[in-house]
């Protein structure tokens, strides 16, 4: 996501610093967004003088003391919560004391990274839909001690990047995840009790509630890691069965079956 999060800004004019712990991990950013602006040309969306200056806007970095003047850096590593907090510590380390620290977490409460730095009132959550080129949501999560300037940044820059906002309270799941988790949940739920096909139940939802996805195909898009991640963290948070993450979701991690980034999910990508 964090490749996409930075061809939007560039779109929307801004210099993004793209910066991933290795050059291989890099190299496979600035692929990801040749081919989605690429994408994007051939539909019409940019043309070729547009996407020069977007690709133009974008560096890439492996040393995140690059990041140290940026005016707001958006933190988009996994989903896993002691991994965010280190990297909130870093960035609480190196950055300008001005700079607006936001995470683009699923579902982790902002406060408990706010809580690792010395900035609690310059955090929130900028929390981005895949594909986020396409996604027109944003929500912004304000934190117990988040800033109203800080909102208003936040708030300002999902308006600069052509982003409908919406603001949330700091809770697990925020507002989206807290609506679509149980769904993914009862519905994989539903084919590990043999209920209905896997097709079946996506067509149900993609025919009958004009999803563009059924919800099977979305846990796959969205990663199994990461539904697994969010669901956890909701579960632990309401401690509601209607978050726990099924057997089965948990067993299909463990075959490595991560969806369509692993080519293997409920169905097969390869
Ligand atoms: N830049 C700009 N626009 C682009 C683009 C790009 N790189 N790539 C595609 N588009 C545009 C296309 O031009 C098209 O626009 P129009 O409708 O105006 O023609 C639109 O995006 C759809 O593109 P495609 O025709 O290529 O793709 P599709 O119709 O097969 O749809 C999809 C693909 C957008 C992924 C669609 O299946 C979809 O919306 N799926 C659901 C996605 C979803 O729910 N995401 C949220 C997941 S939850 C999450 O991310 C957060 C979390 O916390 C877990």
């Amino acid at each position: 996501m964090g490749s996409g999060i930075a061809e939007v800004a560039a779109r929307s004019g801004l210099s993004a610093i793209v910066r991933e712990p290795s050059d291989d991990l890099l190299s496979n950013a600035r692929e990801r967004v040749s081919r989605s602006t690429t994408a994007a040309v051939t539909r019409g969306k940019l043309s070729e003088a547009e996407r020069a200056r977007l690709l133009d806007r974008i560096s890439y970095v492996t040393d995140i003391a690059a990041l140290a003047d940026c005016q707001v850096v958006v933190e988009a590593v996994p989903e896993k919560p002691e991994l965010k907090r280190a990297v909130f510590i870093e960035l609480d380390r190196i950055c300008s004391p001005t700079t607006i620290l936001a995470s683009n977490t699923s579902s982790i409460p902002i406060a408990e990274l706010a809580g690792v730095t010395e900035r609690p009132e310059r955090v929130l959550g900028l929390h981005f839909f895949s594909p986020v080129p396409v996604m027109q949501l944003l929500e912004l999560v304000r934190a117990l001690r988040t800033s109203d300037e800080t909102v208003a940044i936040g708030k300002a820059l999902g308006d600069a990047l052509g982003k409908q906002v919406i603001q949330t309270k700091d809770r697990a799941g925020f507002i989206v995840n807290m609506l679509l988790i149980p769904y993914l949940v009862a519905a994989i739920r539903m084919y590990e009790e043999g209920f209905a096909t896997r097709e079946d139940i996506d067509a149900g939802m993609r025919l009958g509630c004009a999803h563009p996805m059924g919800p099977l195909q979305l846990a796959d898009f969205i990663g199994l890691d990461v539904t697994y991640e969010v669901c956890n963290s909701l579960f632990d948070e309401f401690k509601d069965s209607a978050y726990a993450p099924p057997p089965l979701l948990k067993r299909m991690l463990a075959a490595r079956m991560l969806g369509r980034k692993s080519g293997q999910g409920f169905y097969s990508y390869r």
